[in-house]
């Protein structure tokens, strides 16, 4: 039966975990995967997520099925964390799902159902695991240019130029904040373009939030997505909690809808419930339900918010320390769009070659495509990985 299979090839992201672990050196620097990491490089439970899960134990007295759309008081917290208190609600709704890429995919379920030809536009560069999650669910892929790599900024000209020849009924996938892996994101006047855009040639935004209040703060990091949720009649979304709650492995995110009126956002819902249904049936529940516990409960929500909120000002520090190391290091300003990224990541443009001999001679662990995780620089030590970076440079 499984003769002729060839290995898959390994996640070029998820095998960084692996390598890292296994490397004896004691100076080694973890760049890598997408997790936040606090001073002593330990990836804490947040202590709201701490308290809602004691609750949690004490309080609960089944595990009887909860049904296919999960969690329904996490899905109400979750729409108005990720719409904001203003949105048309009767408009929206939302299925937890497992994790991220399990609201992902949900959502590229429903897409393939109700467009069974439909296009997804991605971003060139996107995160790895968008592609193959939309082609698992059947959806053509093309690609806008998103990226400048020699400066570090967003090709914004190049990206509406090609989104304006996408076809009517074609989806865009956005990025909400916090670009993977470029680190580099629309402002809000271009958000305003893009939902222009879509409104005139018929597209379907599909906005993946996975790292709201990583980048500029919890409701700043929604003001894209508010915006077109305010203006376009239809849109969907992915929401992932891995990061702003750290429930990484628990695997909690939302999938939702914002339809043109309340009788097709139930179709819609009951058609990616059945989606569901043929994947995994129902969404796991410990997590979502520490979430939901965390967002109704006013001095937990505050604590969590409090929490978040050092974490991102501690990302944003170490940026600042990294590109002023990187400059020293290098005599140029040729890294300094480092401090002006926002969110976890930032694209350091070193090719993969340059990103091996990090690894092999260094120690300094990075995705293949120069990807790094700024909550992964160690505080004291800035000079040390810039270093390394500027002695691998051509
Ligand atoms: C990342 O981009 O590193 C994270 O989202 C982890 C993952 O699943 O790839």
């Amino acid at each position: 039966m499984f003769e002729d299979l060839q290995p898959a090839p390994a996640d070029k992201i998820l095998a960084l975990i692996g390598l890292y672990r296994a490397d004896p050196r004691p100076g080694k620097v973890d760049l890598g995967v997408g997790v936040y990491k606090d001073r002593d490089g330990k990836t804490p439970v947040m202590r709201a997520v701490r308290e809602a899960e004691k609750r949690l134990l004490q309080s609960r007295d089944t595990m009887t099925y909860l049904g296919l759309a999960g969690d329904t008081g996490f899905n109400t917290a979750m729409s108005g964390l990720v719409f904001g208190p203003a949105a048309e609600f009767s408009r929206i709704r939302a299925a937890q799902a497992p994790g991220g890429s399990g609201a992902l995919r949900l959502v590229a379920e429903l897409l393939k159902r109700t467009r069974s030809d439909a296009t997804i536009w991605l971003s060139d560069p996107t995160w790895p695991n968008h592609m193959p999650v939309m082609r698992a669910a059947g959806l053509e892929i093309r690609e806008y240019s998103y990226f400048d790599a020699a400066s570090g900024a967003v090709r914004f000209a190049d990206m509406m130029s090609a989104l304006a020849t996408a076809k009517s009924g074609d989806v865009v996938l956005l990025h909400g904040c916090c670009h993977n892996p470029t680190g580099a994101n629309l402002d809000t006047a271009q958000w305003a373009e893009i939902a222009d855009l879509v409104i005139e040639r018929g597209l379907l935004p599909f906005v993946d939030i996975a790292y709201q209040g990583f980048g500029e703060g919890l409701d700043a990091d929604a003001t894209g997505l508010r915006l077109l949720a305010e203006k376009v009649p239809e849109m969907v979304v992915a929401s992932s909690c891995s990061k702003n709650f750290a429930v990484y492995r628990d695997r909690v995110g939302a999938a939702m809808i914002l339809a043109k009126d309340s009788a097709q956002a139930d179709v819609a819902m009951s058609q990616m419930l059945s989606a569901a249904r043929a994947m995994y049936s129902m969404p796991p529940d410990h997590g979502a339900a520490a979430v939901r516990i965390v967002l109704e409960d006013a001095t937990l929500r505050a604590d969590w918010e409090a929490e978040l909120e050092e974490m991102r000002l501690r990302m944003l520090r170490l940026r600042v320390q990294f590109a002023e190391a990187l400059r020293r290091q290098s005599n140029s300003d040729r890294f300094d769009f480092v401090a002006s990224h926002r969110g976890m990541f930032s694209r350091l443009g070193l090719s993969e070659a340059q990103v091996e001999r990090l690894r092999a001679e260094h120690g300094v662990y990075m995705v293949g495509d120069s990807r790094i995780n700024v909550a992964g620089l160690p505080e004291d030590g800035m000079d040390a990985p810039a270093k390394a970076i500027v002695s691998v440079l051509d």
